[in-house]
């Protein structure tokens, strides 16, 4: 795959791009399907790279999959719980998921350390914390974890965090497991809806998703079914600030714009014009935006993964806006690449200063993670000149097709 993204900035953008099924959705619900003892099929799956590797992952499993355009038939009826050994975990984050879903499944996994972006520490003690509780024991021990129970029973868990991984992890863990298991402080976010309307659909009894305590009450085997997987908030939100950036008329369809709230409010009090509709927001071309303070929070506040392609907006804002990273406060590295292309931007403990309004002018840039590799699109869509991406197998990583899409608006980007 080429790994250089070419942008000839300046334009101004125009037309509808349709948004693709949540990446952070999709990368929980396929590992869930091998809890299931017969077909799973999904219906909508994202043309992302990562998509690509938790297949690799379930063929190494011996699962059998079908994959035409955007559909996915799981089958794990023949499923081998082998040592996860294969080089794709080490290529995304969720390959954590098969922690769950396989000691669930088997009561036994071995798995070496999932891998991901580069966001500075991403520990999984709350995932481990609370197979614990369900009765495994962990082992680590040369690269590799071994989770291994008699049997799973449940448990009350309380999360010191709301993370999004461990609050799905343990869902799928609990699912099989014997009696009622309680998660509270539980993360909220949609796609944490997703993962339980798809075990309840395959026969588990979720309930409370969505609200910071959700209980799980056993079965004791869950079946096949068919699923849809809900619109990309990230990549909705994603072209929602390329249409501020630089648009004229810019149409986002496939939206559930109450998963972008937070974002929204934001850019309504940075003074970008929009419509927001049913299913779609429409953003029209808005001048003189003023700096914000963000702050980023788990959901509903606002999504960590859209302070860096906001962090671009602020850019051309006038004004000091200032950034709070509270997930990950090492999450800055596209600062560093945007003041290469002009911007003045200081980083320091967990924040960004955003001094704009600052023009941008192309230059030879590096993707250092996916939602950098955003940040740095939009950049190139607004500076002057040519913008070299490199790196970009990040991008390809969670945008379905982010080439022909902006094409399609009128970017000039190869
Ligand atoms: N944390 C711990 N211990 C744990 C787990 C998390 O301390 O056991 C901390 C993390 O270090 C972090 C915070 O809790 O400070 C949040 O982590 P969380 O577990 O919620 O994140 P995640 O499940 O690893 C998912 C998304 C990320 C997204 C975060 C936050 C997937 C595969 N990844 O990660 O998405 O940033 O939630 O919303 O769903 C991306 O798409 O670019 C991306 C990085």
């Amino acid at each position: 795959m080429e790994d250089v993204i070419k942008i000839r900035g300046g334009r101004k953008l125009n037309g509808e791009v349709h948004i693709s099924s949540a990446k952070n959705a999709a990368v929980a619900l396929i590992p869930a399907a091998v809890l299931a003892n017969h077909v799973v099929t999904f219906l909508d799956i994202p043309n992302i790279s990562d998509i690509d590797s938790l297949v690799e992952l379930l063929e190494f499993l011996n699962v059998n999959v079908i994959r035409r355009q955007n559909t996915l038939v799981i089958d794990p009826g023949e499923i081998q719980n082998v040592t996860m050994n294969h080089e794709a975990v080490t290529r995304l984050r969720a390959s954590y998921y098969f922690l769950g879903a396989l000691l669930g499944r088997f009561k036994k996994v071995k798995m070496k350390m999932p891998g991901g972006c580069d966001l500075g520490p991403r520990p999984i003690n709350l995932h481990l914390k609370g197979f614990e509780a369900l009765g495994a024991v962990v082992d680590y021990d040369n690269g590799f974890y071994t989770i291994e129970a008699e049997h799973l029973h449940g448990n009350n868990i309380y999360l010191d965090f709301a993370s999004v991984g461990a609050t799905i992890n343990i869902m799928m863990a609990a699912a099989l497991a014997d009696g009622r298991t309680t998660i509270e402080n539980a993360a909220k976010e949609p796609e944490i809806i997703d993962v339980a309307t798809l075990l309840n659909k395959m026969g588990a009894e979720i309930r409370g998703a969505g609200t910071d305590i959700i209980t799980i009450d056993g079965v004791k085997e869950l079946s096949g079914c068919v699923h849809e997987i809900i619109p990309d908030r990230i990549e909705a939100g994603t072209y929602i600030i390329i249409g501020a950036a630089c648009g004229e008329h810019v149409k986002v369809n496939n939206v559930i714009p109450q998963h972008l709230d937070a974002l929204l409010s934001k850019l309504q009090d940075m003074g970008v014009k929009m419509n927001v509709g049913s299913d779609y927001v429409e953003i029209f071309a808005s001048d003189n935006l003023h700096a914000v303070d963000i702050k980023t929070l788990p959901y509903p506040g606002l999504a960590t993964d859209l302070q860096q392609p906001l962090t671009t907006l602020l850019t051309k804002a006038v004004g000091v806006s200032k950034v709070t990273e509270t997930i990950y406060p090492e999450r800055f590295k596209h600062c560093h690449e945007l003041n290469k292309m002009g911007a003045d931007i200081e980083v320091y403990n967990g924040q960004s200063i955003i001094n704009g309004p600052t023009p941008l002018h192309g230059d030879v840039l590096t993707a250092t993670d996916l939602r950098c590799g955003a940040a740095l699109i939009i950049a190139g869509l607004i500076g002057e000149g040519e913008t070299v991406i490199r790196d970009a197998y990040h991008i390809y990583r969670g945008y379905d097709s982010i080439k022909e899409k902006l094409r399609a608006l009128g970017a000039d980007i190869e």
